[in-house]
């Protein structure tokens, strides 16, 4: 029997534009995650995958359609015994739990494939490094996005803060100063392969403006940056609300995210904007530590499904040690259940 976790994950800054090859930045959030366990199973089974939460229960190789819940699960198993050199089905039942909302710009998909390929590649004796892992996570994330940057992936595989560049190395990102944050839901569901194809349009149409968003919104991530590792909390503040407008003026916001956004702006968040795919789903707010609970409250009495307080943990130097809480970094991102 063998067990694996992996955490959701917020897009700090520069969602949308990623995808046109401008920098993010990301990282996890260790409060809601993904579990998969894997058990040994009678002769002749196959591969069982129950996954309660999200509706499925399923033998692989049972015809289905790439609609149907299970299709994402069946594809990760099935690129990850490839990967490992599994060529006939094996006998075993997957159990995969999450705590991740589906939808809501929390990586809920890439975190469920993360936790699937780490689960079976313990299994079966394979040790992964987080490379491997994001690569096989990405090809799920084809799935659910269509043409995602691979941030979601990276971030959730390697279990760090990420300064992201489609297509370039990922960097870990130092972290100056502790980042508390509020992340509250709009319990909107909202597909990221729809907005990401509204913006495509939208950028199909006015290609020169869209692509200046893009510029303003990578310039953004870059002084974003510098404000994480230098500790600058303030500046950092008002990049969020610069990055929300530049959000906003690509259609991705809507009056959902934006009360959230005001209501904790308005409560003494130091700045706040939606995260992820927009529309719906989540937003986040910089907020200091004692105003996280006031902050939490005003975004909840706005309408707010679910809030989580989390905070991203300061780190020495790069690829130096965790100060306070966090994952542990010789493992990076392993939540061993
Ligand atoms: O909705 P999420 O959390 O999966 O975030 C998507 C981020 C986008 O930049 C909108 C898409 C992508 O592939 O990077």
């Amino acid at each position: 029997m063998t067990t694996a976790c992996a955490p959701g994950k917020v897009i700090l800054f520069g969602e949308h534009a990623v995808v046109y090859g401008r920098p993010a930045i990301a990282a996890p959030v260790t409060q809601v995650r993904a579990c998969a366990l894997v058990e040994d199973a009678p002769r002749r089974q196959g591969v069982f995958i129950r996954a309660e939460d999200l509706q499925v229960n399923h033998y692989l190789g049972v015809p289905i359609t790439d609609e149907h819940p299970a299709y994402p699960l069946e594809s990760t198993v099935r690129h990850t015994l490839a990967r490992l050199g599994i060529e006939a089905i094996p006998d075993l039942t997957l159990t995969v739990s999450s705590t991740v909302p589906v939808a809501r710009g929390l990586g809920s998909g890439a975190a469920v494939a993360t936790a699937i390929v780490r689960a079976l590649a313990q299994h079966f004796g394979h040790a992964l490094t987080p490379d491997e892992i994001s690569e096989l996570v990405y090809q799920t994330e084809i799935l659910h996005h269509g043409t995602p940057s691979g941030i979601d992936n990276t971030v959730i595989a390697f279990g760090r803060p990420v300064w992201f560049v489609k297509d370039q190395p990922i960097e870990i990102l130092r972290v100056g100063q502790p980042l508390w944050l509020v992340i509250g839901d709009t319990g909107i569901i909202s597909p990221t392969k729809l907005a990401v194809a509204d913006v495509r349009q939208g950028w199909q149409q006015e290609a020169e403006r869209y692509e200046a968003l893009f510029n303003r919104i990578g310039a953004v991530a870059g002084r974003a940056r510098k404000a994480i590792e230098g500790g600058d909390t303030a500046t950092l503040g008002r990049l969020l609300n610069e990055n929300q407008q530049l959000l906003e003026a690509i259609g991705v916001s809507s009056p959902e995210l934006e009360s959230l956004v005001d209501a904790a702006r308005q409560a003494g968040a130091m700045g706040a904007k939606l995260c992820g795919a927009g529309r719906g789903g989540n937003m986040i707010a910089l907020v200091r530590p004692e105003s996280a609970q006031p902050i939490a409250d005003a975004v909840r009495a706005v309408g707010a499904t679910n809030v989580i307080v989390t905070h991203v943990a300061a780190t020495d130097a790069q690829f130096g040690h965790t100060r306070g809480e966090g994952p542990p970094l010789d493992a990076p991102g392993t939540l061993t259940c």
